[in-house]
């Protein structure tokens, strides 16, 4: 299974194993972490499991989508690490993929 890191906003270290398929938000939330509203549902449209991903794993990505960059855009938050959590499926190609929490808006 595909390893995933989290760093929660108090700097905390978090590692867990991901089933394949699941996207990095629900991995976080199914492991307990509330800090991370996700208040959508992971439907892309709250932008509350906003993401900062550790640049080595950019190209990793999938393309951001239009209605993610739209709702990034409405983020104080947002730098070029920025991703909404539940766009991001878990793949082996992923594993060890390092996120940070964002800060509440
Ligand atoms: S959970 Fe709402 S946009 Fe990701």
């Amino acid at each position: 299974m595909p390893k995933l890191i989290v760093f929660t906003r108090e700097g905390q270290r978090l590692e867990f194993e991901a089933a394949t398929g699941l996207s990095v938000m629900e991995v976080i939330r199914e492991n307990g972490v509330d800090e991370m509203l996700a208040l959508c549902g992971g439907c892309c449209s709250c932008a509350t499991c906003h993401v900062f991903v550790d640049p080595e794993f950019a190209d990793k990505l999938p393309a951001i989508s239009d209605d993610e960059n739209d709702l990034l855009d409405g983020s104080e938050q947002r730098d070029a690490r920025s991703r909404l959590s539940c766009q991001l499926s878990m793949t082996d190609a992923l594993s060890g993929l390092r996120v940070t929490i964002a800060p509440e808006d």
